[in-house]
């Protein structure tokens, strides 16, 4: 008998939550039940769900009582006071937040890279960065093959990795320099329509910022490769949805790159886009709205002999954040690493 699940999503009203509805739909989630959880704010909203309108709930002390599986992405301090309240009332907590992602007994999990590490979860499970997360898809196939020595990234990301406002932000923006008006800003701390400027995360002595620290400490741990070298820049661009990257590899040997484009075309979750007649190669217009990580200009590093240069684009909603998300209940469920409550006569 098919086991279904009640399920609760943390920040429904938000980017990632309301992708994560999304998904639930379109991936046939067995679901015993949904809860729609968000901020005061939003209590008394609808969203629609399978042709439905479900209410939206504030968020509040008996919200986990009957939920199997949280889906929290409602930011850190959020997760961080309320994904410990879930957990003793018996809830799973998937957590797209940074709030738990590096304390050792929380498993990361990447499903194309580390899917055996959800299985000793006790009680949260953390997604990764969403940067983190589509780069590891796109080179832990290379890595498996051979290791990686060195990675030098530098990002290109979009507006909705700040969220749903952020991205209404920056459209407000364009308009109001097109009317040449000044531009307004809010939650980004400089105008990013047609501008860019680095992560504004906080930056630590040695210089790196928040997001470029969570690539390099995320990758070692979901590749459980602690003495991975690995460095970044990342900048925030005026796109507004999906992240593209620069990525150089360095292996201690070559790694040819007809080899390296035949590895990714058969790697899960990823998806070569290469046209280099037409000079066509991964876009973030391309990859809003994929559940791949497209990446092409694989190619030699003339720089270095035993370096490899790639290019790719993620959504930073759907596998950033919601789908990698999905795809760990999913593994939870299918490998009964879940404890399932409701049978499935009383699915919805
Ligand atoms: P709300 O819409 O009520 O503010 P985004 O990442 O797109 O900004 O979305 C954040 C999500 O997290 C939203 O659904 C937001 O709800 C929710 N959220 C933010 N703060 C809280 C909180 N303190 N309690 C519950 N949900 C919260």
């Amino acid at each position: 008998m098919a086991e279904s699940y009640r399920v609760a999503i943390l920040g429904a009203t938000g980017a990632v939550g309301t992708e994560l509805l999304e998904l639930l739909e379109q991936r046939k989630f067995p679901l015993a039940s949904l809860k729609l959880l968000a901020s005061a704010r939003s209590a008394g909203r609808t969203l629609s769900f399978q042709g439905e309108s479900l209410p939206v709930e504030a968020l509040d002390e008996k919200a986990f009582d009957d939920i199997d599986i949280v889906l929290a992405s409602a930011g850190g301090s959020t997760s961080r006071e309320w994904a410990p309240k879930a957990v003793a009332a018996g809830a799973v907590v998937i957590d797209n937040s940074s709030a738990f992602r590096m304390e050792p007994a929380v498993p990361l999990v990447v499903p194309e890279v580390n899917p055996q590490a959800a299985s000793s979860h006790q009680g949260i499970i953390a997604n990764p960065n969403c940067t983190t997360i589509l780069m590891a898809v796109a080179i832990y196939p290379l890595h498996q093959v051979q290791p990686i020595r060195r990675v030098v990234a530098a990002t290109y990301q979009s507006a909705s990795g700040a969220g749903a406002r952020a991205m209404e932000e920056v459209k407000v923006q364009a308009q109001a320099i097109l009317n040449g008006q000044e531009p307004v800003t809010e939650l980004f701390p400089y105008p990013l329509a047609f501008n860019l400027f680095p992560h504004n995360t906080k930056l630590n002595p040695q210089g790196y910022c928040e997001e470029e620290m969570k690539m390099v400490n995320e990758t070692r741990k979901i590749f459980s490769a602690p003495n991975l070298r690995v460095t970044a820049t990342c900048v925030r661009v005026p796109v507004l949805r999906a992240h593209s990257e620069a990525i150089n590899l360095e292996f201690d040997q070559p790694f040819g790159a007809a080899r390296a484009k035949e590895i990714l075309s058969q790697a899960p979750g990823v998806k070569v886009v290469e046209d280099w007649q037409a000079n066509y190669f991964p876009m973030p217009i391309d990859a809003s709205g994929q559940d791949d990580v497209l990446v092409g200009r694989i190619r030699q590093d003339i720089s270095h002999p035993y370096g490899l240069e790639l290019w790719l684009c993620g959504d930073q909603i759907r596998k950033g954040a919601a789908l990698n998300a999905i795809q760990i209940a999913e593994l939870l469920v299918s490998n009964n690493w879940v404890k399932p409550l409701v049978p499935a006569e009383t699915q919805v």
